[in-house]
């Protein structure tokens, strides 16, 4: 793929994922600075293992609270504009995620295991670690996704190998 392309899909992914916190704080950092002290260590094993959906959005699995009430609250002590930040990055995961179970988990067992197996980051592009394929453009006619599922995907992957 020619690198315009590839900038015009990496921009059109990043304008995707996170069109209101693009210059906001980073929601990974707000997980791990406020929260894995005392819960799991990565924000998407948190919203996996610890949270679900509900009529009234991502709720505790425990507790069957909404997320945004036991913040609102105080728990965690975050600002009122964290709080946006994580909620969106909480539902971020929770969507994609239903997304790879729904259309990927039958050929590859897991997102994470998945990306750290078979793909790599080069220059920022998500690649086939043994392929070398641009996934971005490999996910076009791949897993039966329309173009805005594929870009999630994409980001999805990305952010699986950011994750220390
Ligand atoms: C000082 C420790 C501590 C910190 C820091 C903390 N929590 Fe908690 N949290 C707990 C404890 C203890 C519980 C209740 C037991 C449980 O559900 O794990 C809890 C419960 C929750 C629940 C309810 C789970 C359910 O099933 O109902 C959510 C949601 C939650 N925390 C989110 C967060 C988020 C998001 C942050 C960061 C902004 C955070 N917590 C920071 C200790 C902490
Ligand atoms: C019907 C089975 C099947 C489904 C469903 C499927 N895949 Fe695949 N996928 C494969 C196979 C087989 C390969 C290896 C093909 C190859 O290397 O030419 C592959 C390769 C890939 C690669 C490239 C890996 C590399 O090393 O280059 C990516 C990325 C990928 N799949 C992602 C996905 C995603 C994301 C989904 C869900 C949207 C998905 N796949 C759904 C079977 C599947």
């Amino acid at each position: 793929m020619n690198g315009f392309i590839q900038i015009g899909i990496a921009i059109s992914i990043i304008v995707w994922a996170v069109p209101s916190t693009a210059q906001r704080a980073n929601p990974h950092l707000i997980y791990e600075e406020n929260c894995a002290s005392c819960h799991l260590p990565h924000a998407g094993d948190f919203v996996s293992e610890k949270l679900i959906v509900s009529e009234s959005g991502i709720v505790g699995k425990a507790s069957g609270r909404p997320v945004i009430d036991y913040l609102k609250a105080g728990h965690g002590e975050l600002s009122d504009e964290e709080i946006t930040v994580l909620i969106e990055q909480f539902e971020f995961i929770q969507e994609s995620g239903r997304l790879f179970q729904e259309k990927c988990i039958i050929c590859h067992d897991n997102a994470a295991e998945f990306a750290r197996q078979k793909l790599i980051l080069r220059d920022d592009i998500v690649t086939g670690r043994y392929t070398d394929r641009d996934v971005a453009e490999f996910l076009l006619q791949h897993g039966r996704l329309d173009a805005s599922e594929a870009q999630k995907m994409v980001e999805v992957l990305m952010r699986q190998l950011q994750v220390k």
